[in-house]
């Protein structure tokens, strides 16, 4: 077994942390105070092939492989976790799918220029009335000659009110349960009957948009369906497996920014004369915080290399997120008690950081959708 990273795998960490720590971290304060879509980082982060990491070069991805896009989430979402998700979006939720399952030409005309960073992709899966029990979703599509009339709503949709490109998922029959979900490619630009509805107001990623989606009798091609009909459930769930890695990277990358903080704050902060780096009381935080985030680590690049090896990672992936998320909130947690009532107040990024984990533990799976993945594949019910 051998834990060393490849030379490409150590110059890319390299060179993410070292423009995540001068480009967004000095930033991130301003872009959750503001809620400003940062633009310019996702233009930048697609210049350096972050916004499609594993997809090939001819569709102009990076090429790499999906170890080396954990460890560059790690640092993104060590940075600013609203970046992180922007990325892992468009990364996972938008260009896994379309790269496993496009045609060609779709992915030509549609993974490219989302894969180069050139326009963002978004994923709309959610309903008000189907979170976990996706398959429950109802947003119709009928084909009609050579179109699929679409009528629905979308919720929650992450960078839906920014996105150019959606793959969006849709039944062409209730009645008949998962087995009538497709998937479509939607130019969000370009599709009258379609509009952004409302955008959320969160706790934390506060620089990502949150949005619904609203689609009356939106017109989509035919040629924009992903693989056949009926392939669309199982495409929606292994999507969502590859997901679920950027998700648990996103996590460890704010536990470690939450650690970090935390280690340069104790050796400064003073009290009965002493740094309170120096009590014990405060070292046990520091070192569980850090093992934990090892182990979430460890599991994630586990997780990635399976994906990398084509060998399954379901289950991997799933024990991955939900670990690394619940992990990521602990550290956030101690952090916070670290700071103390610096930890409360704006002025530090502690409070930050304990709003920005908490979604890890909801988004793409909750971490009790992720157990029962996990223990479903124990079982033997998978
Ligand atoms: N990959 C491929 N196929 C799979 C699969 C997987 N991981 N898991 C199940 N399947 C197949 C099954 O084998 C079954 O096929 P057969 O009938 O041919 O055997 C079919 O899919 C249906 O499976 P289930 O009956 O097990 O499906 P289910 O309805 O019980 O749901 C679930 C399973 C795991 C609970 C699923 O609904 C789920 O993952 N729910 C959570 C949804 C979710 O993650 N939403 C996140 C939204 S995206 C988001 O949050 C993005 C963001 O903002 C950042």
């Amino acid at each position: 077994m051998n834990f060393a990273p490849t030379e490409e795998q150590k110059m890319v960490r390299e060179m993410v942390r070292k423009f995540s720590e001068t480009q967004i971290k000095p930033i991130a304060a301003e872009l959750d105070r503001t809620h400003r879509h940062p633009e310019e980082i996702c233009r930048q982060l697609g210049e350096m092939g972050l916004m499609g990491v594993a997809v090939p070069t001819e569709y102009d991805g990076a090429g790499m492989d999906n170890v080396t896009y954990v460890m560059a989430l790690i640092e993104i979402s060590k940075a600013c976790a609203s970046c992180g998700v922007i990325a892992s979006v468009n990364n996972s939720l938008y260009g896994y799918p379309v790269n496993a399952f496009g045609t060609e030409e779709q992915k030509k005309k549609f993974l490219a220029p989302v894969a180069g960073g050139k326009v963002e992709g978004c994923y709309a899966l959610t309903e008000s009335a189907a979170g976990s029990d996706a398959a429950a979703l109802k947003c119709r599509a009928e084909l009609k000659g050579d179109r699929y009339i679409v009528n629905g709503v979308k919720t929650f949709i992450t960078s839906g009110n920014i996105a150019r490109y959606c793959v969006l998922a849709a039944t062409t029959d209730p009645a008949r349960g998962y087995k009538a979900i497709i998937n479509m490619i939607v130019d969000l630009k370009n599709t009258p009957g379609f509009k952004v509805g409302k955008v959320e107001e969160k706790m934390g990623i506060l620089a990502s948009g949150t949005a619904e989606l609203i689609f009356e009798d939106a017109e989509v091609p035919v040629e924009n369906l992903l693989g056949k009909p009926g392939q669309g459930f199982k495409q929606m769930l292994s999507g969502l497996d590859a997901g679920r890695i950027g998700i648990g990277a996103q996590a460890c990358g704010i536990g470690r920014a939450a650690l970090e903080d935390a280690v340069e704050y104790s050796r400064e902060r003073i009290q009965f004369g002493k740094p309170i780096a120096t009590f014990q009381a405060i070292q046990f935080k520091l070192a569980d915080m850090a093992t934990e985030l090892d182990a979430a680590e460890l599991m994630l690049l586990r997780a990635a290399w399976l994906e990398d090896n084509d060998l399954d990672f379901e289950k991997e992936a799933a024990m991955a997120k939900y670990y690394a998320s619940d992990v990521a909130m602990r550290a956030a947690v101690e952090g916070v008690q670290i700071f103390g009532g610096y930890g409360y107040i704006k002025e530090y990024p502690a409070e930050r950081h304990m709003r920005d984990a908490k979604i890890c533990q909801i988004y793409e799976g909750t971490n009790e959708i992720q157990r029962i993945v996990v223990a479903r594949k124990l079982i033997g019910l998978r």
